[in-house]
């Protein structure tokens, strides 16, 4: 990895709803004013805006700050400005139409890059193109690092290391609980959801060149995977709709990558969304069908995402959630594990006989990064804003 640069972190699409907070949280933050960072986006007047409206929520001075000009469509701006740092963290989504020019910029300057992207057909497109090429340049190129997909895959391989024998099953729940004024989600979430539906069909045949022997790795024995899509969860006493989508592809990445390395055998991980009322899974079925469909053709994506909060029943809103929605939403990661204690791991001659129950607590569902996996890499660990909890055995 580089390590004379004239910066240590660039903030790309600082003026963006997600790239205001990461501004907000380096600025704040007592570990990273240790390092130099600065802002890029493609207009100087609304980064030094954002610098001035973070600034005076912070009590800070931000005007001494380095705005940087880049635009996704002008390479050579994504090349100077990839020179002159050691780290991007990229925050300029839809990723699938604005990503590749960044991350190819940040390969070839040795840079290493760090993205909010939670779009699986972009994460590993750019692994498959770009792989190779970023271990001769020594740069990281880390996607999903946000709530998409970091609690999960943490979540995941720490309840690996906590269960006492052999896990062989994992039910991951999300539980996202708004606060007094509800909860919207900003519409470059669902411009990115738009825009991986648009893409879903050729994700498959994409995931087969990444993982062509995915499917037939070994299986844990006497476990299946759950049949219905919506049922009832007792323990939580909620409604869940399967989500294999997602989260899922990057536990399934880590999984694949760890039976190549080690020969484990992947646990079975399945993810759903929990609710209280049961008509809200089934009204959000019907809506995702309705935007998979629209999604298809350039026209109608077009006005999905020019009219986010008709489109999406006020869910997305141009706007994003308020300081205080955000500041006040919290989620929950339930992860529910089945396994064999140490006497069956290596031979189980029935279903699985021990348990293991997790949560991960944490704030809101956007407007907060986690650079844990990327931190590693890079530099000493940022706080965390998350906890993980193993309640019983
Ligand atoms: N994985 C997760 O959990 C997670 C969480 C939050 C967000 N995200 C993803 O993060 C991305 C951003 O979301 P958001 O809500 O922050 O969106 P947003 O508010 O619309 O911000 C988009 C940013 O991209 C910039 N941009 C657009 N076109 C550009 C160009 N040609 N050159 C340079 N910059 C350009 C915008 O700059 P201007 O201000 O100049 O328009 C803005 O700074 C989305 O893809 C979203 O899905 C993921």
């Amino acid at each position: 990895m580089a390590q004379k640069r004239e910066f240590d972190i660039i903030v790309f699409g600082a003026t963006g709803y997600t790239g205001h907070y990461v501004v907000e949280t380096l600025a704040k933050s007592e570990e990273a004013a240790k390092y130099r960072w600065a802002v890029a986006g493609r207009s100087i007047l609304k980064l030094r805006k954002t610098l001035d409206d973070v600034g005076l929520l912070i009590g800070r001075n931000l005007r001494t700050m380095t705005a940087i000009k880049a635009d996704v469509e002008d390479e050579a701006s994504l090349n100077a400005m990839a020179k002159r740092t050691r780290l991007v963290i990229n925050t300029v989504g839809p990723f699938i139409q604005y990503g590749e020019a960044v991350v190819r910029c940040c390969v070839e300057n040795g840079t290493a890059h760090l993205d909010t992207s939670g779009e699986q057909y972009y994460i590993e497109r750019m692994q498959l193109k770009y792989h190779t090429r970023a271990g001769e340049t020594g740069a990281f190129i880390v996607g999903g690092s946000s709530f998409a997909s970091v609690p999960v895959d943490i979540g995941v391989d720490l309840m690996k290391s906590k269960f006492d024998g052999r896990l062989a099953q994992i039910e991951n729940i999300l539980r996202i609980k708004p606060g007094s004024q509800g909860y919207r989600f900003n519409v470059g979430t669902f411009s990115s959801m738009i825009h991986m539906m648009a893409n879903m069909l050729l994700y498959r045949k994409q995931r087969h060149a990444l993982m062509p022997d995915f499917d037939s790795l070994p299986a844990q024995p006497f476990v299946s995977s759950r049949k219905l899509p919506l049922y009832k969860q007792k323990q939580l006493n909620c409604w869940c709709l399967l989500s294999n989508e997602g989260d899922k592809q990057v536990v399934d990445r880590t999984q694949y990558s760890e039976h190549r390395r080690n020969g484990d055998v992947p646990v079975l991980y399945e993810q759903s969304i929990g609710f209280k009322s049961l008509l809200v899974p089934l009204g959000l079925v019907f809506w995702a069908i309705g935007v998979f469909i629209l999604s298809q053709v350039g026209v109608t994506r077009r006005f999905m995402e020019t009219f986010p909060r008709l489109c999406s029943f006020g869910m997305f809103s141009a706007s994003g959630p308020t300081r205080q929605q955000a500041a006040e939403a919290r989620f929950t990661h339930w992860f529910f594990g089945r396994g064999w204690g140490k006497a069956d791991a290596s031979n189980p001659t029935g279903p699985p006989n021990k348990k293991i129950i997790m949560r991960c607590d944490g704030p809101g569902t956007q407007p907060f990064m986690f650079f844990l996996p990327t931190s590693h890499l890079l530099f000493d660990t940022f706080k965390r804003d998350i906890d993980f909890l193993v309640i019983c055995f």
